[in-house]
């Protein structure tokens, strides 16, 4: 029988850990969330974040937006908060209505406040596997510490070296960074999206599949079968709304037939927040020049290859 990787109690330890490190600061730390339009979704993704940073201790502004606002004026807001001392972090909720270039936003966001861990200087550093301090994004990052759990990180080993894991889903939120943290940490990457031929012939003998797509039932039955495995990690980070109920890209039904699998809900969200609350707190440190503690369970850089 499966073993499930509860995101909820991950995040938990995850947020206590923030919470204990915030409480050695001198001050707290503050993060400015904009959210462009009235996107129910994106909406309830932001008041869970700012829920989370009142119960660890970091101090929130949240600016909301009118969906038509111009590409010039999210920028100008984004440069104050740049230049205030007052803010450690920074986060624009996507997506932004299409009057907005993304790409323009994101490269406007100073990479030490960049919570989100997008700025391609960020993504460089990681990709480089720089010793410099940087900022992880979060999504990636949170799947990582939840693969910790089954496969277990030593001081010099990953846990993850040699292992066989198929990416589904190029996204620059997930599954790019994501395939880069997995190599950093020595596992042997494929990366597949909705233009791979067979998915089937892909998944043969893989150790963990780990989906970012938003398509419900993508992982099913025949896939797990196509492993030729019974013992398969999954790893589901899409979400999409349906029958007003939110659901993965994993069908439910294949959890009797793996060896770890994250819920939906429950899993990769919880995670993601809570390393939402982990960078704010890296930011801090960046910005003051004072050493990033690492967490107790996990090195912060994946140097491990
Ligand atoms: N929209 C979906 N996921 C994310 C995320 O991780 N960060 C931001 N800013 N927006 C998102």
């Amino acid at each position: 029988m499966a073993e499930i990787i509860d995101g909820k109690t991950i995040a938990e330890s995850v947020n206590e850990e923030v919470r204990h490190q915030i409480g050695k600061l001198d001050e707290r730390p503050r993060l400015a969330m904009i959210l462009v339009g009235d996107d129910p979704a994106s909406s309830v993704y932001v008041q869970r974040k700012i829920d989370t940073c009142r119960k660890v201790g970091i101090e929130t502004i949240s600016a909301r937006l009118d969906p038509d606002t111009d590409e010039q004026s999210l920028l100008s807001m984004i440069e104050s908060f740049n230049s205030s001392s007052s803010f450690n972090g920074i986060l624009v909720q996507l997506p932004l209505p299409e009057q907005i270039n993304v790409k323009h936003v994101i490269e406007a966001i100073n990479p030490a406040k960049d919570v989100d861990g997008f700025h391609p200087v960020n993504i460089g550093r990681l990709s480089v596997r720089s010793s410099v301090p940087y900022l992880h994004p979060c999504t990636p990052w949170g799947i990582m510490h939840m693969l910790d759990t089954v496969y277990e990180r030593t001081e010099h080993h990953s846990g993850l070296q040699g292992k066989r894991v198929v990416v589904i889903g190029q996204s620059n939120i997930v599954g790019r960074p994501l395939s880069i943290m997995l190599q950093n940490d020595g596992a042997t990457v494929h990366m597949c999206d909705k233009y791979t031929p067979d998915l089937l012939d892909e998944v043969q003998g893989v150790d963990i599949i780990i989906s970012a797509v938003g398509v419900p039932g993508l992982l099913n039955k025949k896939m797990i079968e196509a492993t030729g495995r019974d013992d398969v990690t999954i790893i589901d980070a899409g979400i999409t709304k349906k029958d007003k109920k939110v659901v993965g890209d994993a069908d439910p039904e294949i959890y009797e037939q793996v060896g770890y699998y994250t819920p939906v809900p429950g899993g990769v969200g919880p995670v993601t927040v809570a390393f939402l609350m982990r960078n704010v707190v890296k930011a801090y440190h960046i910005q003051n020049n004072l050493p990033v503690p690492s967490l107790p369970w996990k090195t912060d850089d994946n140097n491990i290859s």
